[in-house]
């Protein structure tokens, strides 16, 4: 008998049939409530909360497989409890999400977007040798806050650009430094010391507004913030203020705290680069992640441990 299961509509183009085999899947679109039922898996977006109340009416789940690497929408702790499995899709999107956090660094760099729309106005008046002014990269220096997989694959991609690497991470990262030359410091001096400061760190309780206004006023004046994590890394008023008062360069977003709701004073700012949550917008990388989550799905179902558990 085929197996229910719940997988987030939008994921079906990228799914081929062989995939599905023996499911029997209830499509379930992200504007939807997760329904109540006999479902044994649950395939959900980053978009839809899975807390304690949704796990208990579902009586029957084994397995939550997020289709993404973070998973800080799903209550991982009372899914633990429930005995229900966990998984994410990390890896497959690493050089997508890396490539994002480089195309937002060169774009406040360079300013790539006011570049863009001086041109589709009309209002280009010709060359001259200080329009748009932007930062040299080489010689300058990237800081990491966090060095997991994307992490490091943003610090390596600095190696040909000619900058320092700095991180902050629990433990250190002895290949990485191999590779990049990155040093390991604490958090105030990668405040300090960063002229590019890219947040790769997930979202739980000690990383939470990390970036605010006290930390803002650390940063060397004029640096750039990127941030393809998660949004309430950032305290996004502070963020809008230190952009309204020029002590940053700029700031390079991909992620925000109540998506798809961008704050307005972000909207607004100037120097702020802002992108729709698009760090893994690949099709390779989002084919993988669909990919993933039902290999994790069949693995469960089958009685054999999943390929990528967050816990356990
Ligand atoms: C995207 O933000 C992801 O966590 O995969």
């Amino acid at each position: 008998m085929a197996h229910p299961v719940l997988i987030a509509a939008e994921l079906q183009r990228l799914l081929a049939p062989e995939q599905l085999v023996g499911l029997d899947v209830t499509w379930l679109p992200t504007d939807q409530p997760t329904p109540a039922g006999d479902y044994v898996a649950l395939v959900p977006l980053l978009s839809r909360w899975v807390g304690g109340s949704e796990l208990k009416r579902l009586p029957k789940l084994k397995i939550v497989a997020n289709c993404a690497v973070g998973h800080d929408n799903v209550d991982v702790v009372a899914a633990e409890m429930r005995r229900v499995t966990v998984t994410n899709t990390p890896d497959v999107l690493t050089d997508a999400t890396a490539d994002l956090a480089w195309a937002l660094i060169l774009a406040c760099a360079r300013h790539v977007v006011p570049g863009t729309e001086l041109v589709k106005s009309g209002s280009w008046t010709g060359w001259h040798p200080e329009l748009l002014l932007g930062i040299e990269l080489r010689g300058r220096t990237l800081g990491l806050f966090g060095a997991g997989r994307i992490g490091q694959a943003v610090g390596r991609r600095a190696v040909p650009f000619g900058m320092r690497v700095l991180y902050t991470a629990r433990n250190p990262r002895p290949d990485f430094e191999r590779e990049s030359g990155a040093i390991r410091v604490e958090f105030s001096r990668l405040l300090k010391d960063s002229d590019v400061l890219s947040l790769h760190a997930p979202s739980v309780p000690e990383t939470k507004g990390i970036i605010n206004a006290d930390t803002l006023r650390q940063m060397k004046p004029g640096a750039l913030l990127i941030n393809t994590a998660r949004g309430d890394l950032i305290r996004e008023e502070a963020l809008a203020q230190a952009l309204e008062e020029g002590r940053l360069g700029g700031a390079g977003l991909d992620v925000y705290l109540e998506e798809p709701a961008v704050h307005a004073r972000l909207r607004a700012a100037p120097r702020a680069v802002l992108l729709p949550h698009i760090g893994s917008a690949t099709l390779e990388a989002r084919r993988q992640m669909a990919t993933i989550a039902l290999a994790n799905v069949q693995a469960v179902l089958k009685g054999d441990p999943p390929l990528t558990p967050v816990f356990g």
